[in-house]
C-alpha cells in the first residue's frame, strides 16, 4: 500500500532531521534509561501476577525482550492507549513520548547495555489489596472458579445495604486474579432485574456481554489494569441510591482452566451532600438521536453513524468513555458551538472492545445552551475485521449481545457553577501505581534451553499447571499436572521460536521466555 511506504519515508526523515534535538539519552542503558521507563508505563500490567504474559521487572527479563519492546513502543502497541494524543490530551495518561520511544530503540539496536545496575531504580513494590485510605463500603463477590475457552462476561450483583443515599468519592476495584481479569464495569441498580437474573443461571452471578441485562443499571466506574482507583474531583461525587446493589461486569479472556476469582470493589462515600456528577450515555444509539439510524450494519458492509444531543443548560464534563462492541472500529465525540468552533472530547481511531476505559480531561470541558454535541461510529462488519464475531459476517443490530452493536459514550458531568474552568484535575495522585503481586515467584528450573521436544521442571513447588504463550500473549498450550515438582513435557508438536513459559503452583507462578527450537 503506497501511502504507507511514504508515511515511513516521511518518519524516516522525521527523525533524520528532528532526532537530534529531541532531548534523548545518549547511548542509553537500562539501570538509568530504560528501566525509569518501564517502570512507570509498563510494569503495572508486565509484572509477575499481572494480566500481561511475562514480566518486565529487571534487566534480564527487560533485556531478553529488547526488540520486542521497541517494536511494541515503537507501533504504539503499548503501552495500551487507544486515545488519540494529537486530538486530545488527558489526565494520568500512559503514553511514551517521542523522546522516550527513540532512547528504547536506540537501546535496543545496541545490543541491549545493563549500565552500571547500582543505578537502576528499585524493582517496583508489589501493592496488595486497596489502594485509597478509609474506604467505608467494602463489597467482594463470591469466589468463582472460571473455565472458559473463549472470552467470558459475567455479572456479580453485591447489595450494598446502604440505609440513605450517599455519594462516592472515589472507587476502586481490586480484581481477585489480576492474571485473568480483564476489564470490570461497575454499575447501580436499585431493580430487582439482575438479582433475578443471577437466581436464573447457575453458579455466582450470570452471563451478561453489553451491559448488565438490566434498562436501569447505572455506570458509576470503569477499571482496567493497571488503572489507578477513580478519585472524583474534590467536592463532587456520584449519587448511590439507598439500598442500591452494586454490579460488576467482569471480562475474563479465553483460554482460562480453573483459576479462581474474588473481584472486590470499594467505594468511599460520603453522606454529605455533594455536587453531583452524573455517568450517562448522553451521545448514544437511540433512533431519535442518531441522523442516519437505526443501528443495524448488513453483512459484509462498513457503516459510520451519527448521533446528536442539543446542550439544554450549562455543564461541567469530566470525563468520556466510549463503548462499543467488536463491530465496531473508531469512534469520536466533539461539540460545535453555535459559532462552530470545535470542542474536543475524544478520538479513538482503533477501537480495540478489550482496552475500552474512562478518559477524564485535565481541565473540565465547559458546554453551554445551544452548543451540538456529536458522536461519530465506524462499524466493519466484514472479514476484513479481526474481531468480528461472524464468519460468514451476519447483519447486526442493537442489543446487549457478543454479536450486537453499541454506540454509547458517557459522560461524566456536573451541572456547571463558576469558577469550574479552573479545575485541575490533579495528575500527580494516584499516578505512580503498580500492580498487586498475589502470586509469590516460584523458583523453578527449566531445561534445555532452547527446549528440544520435552521440557524438563523441577522445583520445590508442587506445579498443577504449565502455559505457552506467544511474545504476542497467545496462549498456545495448557498442561494441568497433578502437583507434580519434577517432571516433562512433550513439547514437540510447537513451531520454532521464542515463548513465554508459565509454571503455576497453588501459591506462586513464574514466567520464563525461551526458545523452542
Ligand atoms: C494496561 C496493561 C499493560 C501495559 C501498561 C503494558 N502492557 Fe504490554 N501487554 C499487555 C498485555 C495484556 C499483553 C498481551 C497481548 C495483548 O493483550 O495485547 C501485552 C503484550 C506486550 C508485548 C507483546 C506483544 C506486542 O504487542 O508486541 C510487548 C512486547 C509488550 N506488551 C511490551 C510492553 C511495554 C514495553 C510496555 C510499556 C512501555 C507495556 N507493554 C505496557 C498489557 C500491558
Amino acid at each position: 500500500m503506497n501511502h504507507k511506504i511514504s508515511f515511513k519515508k516521511i518518519s524516516t526523515l522525521f527523525f533524520a532531521i528532528f532526532a537530534p534535538f529531541l532531548a534523548k539519552a545518549q547511548n542509553p542503558n537500562w539501570a538509568q534509561h530504560i528501566a525509569p521507563i518501564l517502570y512507570q508505563n509498563c510494569t503495572p500490567c508486565h509484572i509477575n501476577g499481572g494480566i500481561a504474559p511475562f514480566s518486565l521487572v529487571g534487566y534480564t527479563n527487560a533485556q531478553g525482550m529488547a526488540s520486542s519492546i521497541a517494536g511494541s513502543v515503537e507501533s504504539k502497541r503499548m503501552p495500551p492507549w487507544p486515545a488519540n494524543t494529537k486530538y486530545k490530551r488527558y489526565a494520568h495518561e500512559r503514553i511514551l513520548s517521542a523522546s522516550e520511544i527513540e532512547s528504547i530503540k536506540q537501546w535496543a539496536n545496541n545490543n541491549a547495555p545493563s549500565g552500571n545496575l547500582n543505578l537502576a531504580p528499585a524493582d517496583p513494590t508489589p501493592i496488595v489489596g486497596s489502594q485509597i485510605a478509609n474506604a467505608t463500603i467494602k463489597l467482594k463477590m463470591p469466589n468463582y472458579t472460571v473455565n472458559t475457552s473463549s472470552d467470558l462476561y459475567r455479572c456479580f450483583v453485591l447489595p450494598t445495604n446502604i440505609p440513605q443515599n450517599e455519594y462516592v468519592t472515589a472507587l476502586e476495584v481490586i480484581p481477585g486474579n489480576r492474571q485473568i481479569v480483564h476489564h470490570v464495569l461497575v454499575f447501580q441498580d436499585t431493580s430487582i432485574i439482575p438479582v433475578n437474573l443471577d437466581n436464573a443461571d447457575s453458579g455466582p452471578g450470570y452471563v451478561a456481554f453489553g451491559g448488565t441485562g438490566s434498562q436501569t443499571s447505572q455506570l458509576i466506574g470503569v477499571y482496567v489494569p493497571g488503572q489507578e482507583p477513580f478519585q472524583f474531583p474534590n467536592g463532587f461525587g456520584a449519587k448511590l441510591l439507598k439500598n442500591t446493589r452494586i454490579i460488576l461486569q467482569i471480562h475474563y479472556p479465553g483460554g482460562i482452566n480453573s483459576q479462581l476469582d474474588s473481584t472486590k470493589v470499594y467505594l468511599k462515600t460520603t453522606s454529605n451532600t455533594l455536587r453531583q456528577i452524573f455517568i450517562e450515555p448522553i451521545l448514544n444509539h437511540q433512533n431519535s438521536n442518531m441522523t442516519n439510524g437505526p443501528l443495524y450494519i448488513p453483512a459484509n458492509e462498513i457503516k459510520t453513524f451519527n448521533t446528536k444531543y442539543s446542550v439544554n443548560s450549562k455543564a461541567t464534563i469530566f470525563s468520556v468513555a466510549p463503548h462499543m462492541h467488536l463491530i465496531g472500529r473508531s469512534i469520536k465525540a466533539y461539540g460545535l458551538t453555535p459559532t462552530n468552533d470545535t470542542i474536543k472530547f475524544i478520538d479513538i481511531p482503533k477501537w480495540d472492545f478489550h482496552w475500552q476505559r474512562t478518559y477524564s480531561f485535565v481541565k473540565p470541558v465547559i458546554v453551554q445552551p445551544n452548543d451540538k454535541l456529536w458522536g461519530e461510529a465506524r462499524y466493519d462488519n466484514t472479514t476484513a475485521n479481526p474481531y468480528n464475531p461472524n464468519n460468514p459476517p451476519l447483519a447486526v443490530s442493537k442489543g446487549e449481545g457478543t454479536a450486537d452493536e453499541m454506540m454509547l459514550i458517557y459522560f461524566w458531568y456536573a451541572a456547571y457553577k463558576p469558577g469550574d474552568e479552573n479545575i485541575v484535575v490533579d495528575t500527580s495522585t494516584l499516578k505512580n501505581i503498580s500492580s498487586t503481586v498475589l502470586l509469590k515467584k516460584l523458583d523453578a528450573k527449566l531445561s534445555p534451553n532452547p527446549i528440544q521436544n520435552y521440557l524438563d521442571f523441577n522445583s520445590n513447588e508442587p506445579i498443577t499447571e504449565i502455559n505457552i504463550f506467544t511474545l504476542e500473549g497467545q496462549k498456545v498450550a495448557n498442561y494441568q499436572l497433578d502437583r507434580l515438582k519434577k517432571g516433562r513435557i512433550d513439547i514437540s508438536n510447537k513451531p520454532v521460536g521464542m515463548y513465554i513459559i508459565e509454571l503455576k503452583s497453588p501459591e506462586k507462578s513464574s514466567r520464563t521466555k525461551m526458545l523452542i527450537e
